[in-house]
């Protein structure tokens, strides 16, 4: 049993504290925003994540989970061993990262610390942040009480996070203190995944290098998809059959508008800022995101294609708002620009999505929100699919038609199959299905 402390109760923060929680150890949850830790000691989950409120109700009911917004309390008298700094490292000007929360919460610590710690970077922070959180911690204390600075970057996929948090392929850690990083080694013993300790700035560039290197599979399989449109071929069993080769596998080659989401946009700037300070010109990593911008695009064309350039009087349906399934999350979601272009088309836009509806409403401009699928489509021109929750994939065909004014559907996620979709009635556009 450790006594741990989490910096900022976002998805990262929720996850790793309810985690370590339920694996016995004494968690308290910090944050700076007063209504999430009000609501949190409500029982209140500030984000949506399958599975989080049960851990959550059970660790706190336990008394092994606490939250609240004092540096004192959750650094002091909570005896803090472990610090764990979880807050945005969003994007920046030029792409670079910006790590003002990271200054503020490192700062903060630093501020009250009355006894040695280890300082976790858990957010994803440009390489070299390390020691600059170090330098930053020297520099806030009062005294000179010892710390080290340990860097164990995140690897969560939001929708899965408690899952995979549990059985991580990897826990990666770097440190310039080997004693520290072994210490926090132990403390990630029980999830036995392999451990890897290297040194800080190898530890924080695997972080980048691991989320750019799944971005450029998604955005290679778009660019085959694409060619697969204009050679009739079709990507789904392109990529079946790429995948039975054990060198390739089949994950993170499903085509379709893109990636979005907190991460892998703002961190592939990021890893190309970091090259271009250096004078180096990262042209795969500049490709990745030219494909990723376009494809957004493409189902936007799709929908011109079959209704004409001008979609004035048009009223256009988006399936599925949040940026991938089983979260709410709207950051950098494709739906966002999808909507914005068809508007800029002229045409009138609604959307549903079974959860990310409140978040959608307040980022998307102009958008009229359906309450359900069917409800979303009646009275459309066509309908663009943007994120493949599992509630779309059986939907009620002979009804959608009918409730739709024309029988045109852009499937920006692949969700059905062409020939299907043509024997129901429906003008139907995947992603390069031929
Ligand atoms: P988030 O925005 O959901 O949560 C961040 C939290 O930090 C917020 O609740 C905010 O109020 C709080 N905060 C900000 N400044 C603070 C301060 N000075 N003191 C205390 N709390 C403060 O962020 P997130 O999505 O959890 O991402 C956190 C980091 O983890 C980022 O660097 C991100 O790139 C990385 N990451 C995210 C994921 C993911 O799936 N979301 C996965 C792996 C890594
Ligand atoms: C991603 C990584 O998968 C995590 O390992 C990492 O920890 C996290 O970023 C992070 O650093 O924050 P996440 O963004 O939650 O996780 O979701 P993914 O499942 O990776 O999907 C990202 C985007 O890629 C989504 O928009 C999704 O629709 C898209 N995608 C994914 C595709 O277009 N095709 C695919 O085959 C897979």
């Amino acid at each position: 049993m450790k006594n741990i402390t989490v910096i900022g109760v976002g998805y990262v923060g929720m996850i790793t504290g309810a985690c370590f929680a339920d694996l016995g150890n004494r968690v308290c949850g910090l944050d700076i925003n007063e209504e999430r830790i009000a609501n949190l000691n409500q029982g209140i989950m500030p984000i949506y994540e399958q599975g989080l409120k049960e851990l959550v109700d059970r660790n706190l009911r336990a008394g092994r989970l606490s939250f609240t917004t004092s540096y004192e309390e959750a650094i002091n008298d909570h005896e803090a061993e472990f610090v764990f700094i979880c807050v945005g490292t969003p994007e920046g000007v030029d792409g670079e990262a910006d790590l003002q929360y990271v200054r503020a919460a490192a700062e903060s610590v630093a501020a009250v610390m009355d006894h040695p710690l280890i300082v976790i970077n858990k957010s994803t922070v440009p390489v070299g942040t390390g020691d600059w959180v170090a330098e930053i911690v020297r520099k806030a204390q009062p005294g000179t009480i010892p710390f080290s600075v340990v860097s164990c970057p995140e690897f969560l996929r939001e929708g899965t996070a408690i899952s995979d948090f549990m059985n991580q392929d990897r826990t990666v850690l770097g440190s310039r203190d080997a004693e520290a990083a072994e210490r926090v080694a132990q403390l990630h013993l029980p999830l036995r995944a392999p451990i890897m300790i290297t040194n800080l700035r190898t530890a924080e560039m695997i972080k980048y290098a691991s989320n750019a290197f799944l971005a450029t599979k998604i955005s290679f399989i778009n660019e085959i998809a694409n060619i697969c449109e204009d050679l009739d071929a079709d990507v789904r069993e392109v990529t079946a059959g790429m995948a039975l080769d054990k060198r390739i596998g089949p994950s993170f080659l499903g085509a379709g508008i893109g990636y979005g989401g907190s991460c892998f946009p703002k961190d592939v700037k990021a890893l190309a800022y970091m090259a271009n300070v250096k004078g180096r010109h990262p042209r795969l990593l500049q490709a990745v995101m030219d494909i990723n911008e376009i494809q957004r695009k493409t189902v936007v064309l799709k929908t011109q294609e079959i209704l004409g350039d001008d979609l004035s009087g048009r009223t256009i349906g988006l399936l599925g708002l949040a940026f991938k399934p089983s979260t709410d999350d709207m950051r950098d979601a494709p739906s966002i620009d999808i909507c914005r272009m068809l508007q800029e088309a002229g045409a009138s836009v609604k959307g549903y999505d079974p959860v990310a509806m409140e978040w959608a409403g307040r980022v998307i401009p102009n958008i009229e929100l359906a309450s359900d699928a069917y409800e979303l489509v009646s009275g459309c021109d066509a309908v663009v699919i943007c994120t493949e929750w599992n509630e779309f994939r059986q939907l009620d065909l002979d009804r959608v038609k009918e409730l739709m004014r024309q029988p045109v559907i852009v499937d920006g996620r692949n969700i059905y199959e062409p020939s299907d979709m043509k024997k129901a009635g429906f003008t139907y556009r995947g992603i390069g299905r031929g």
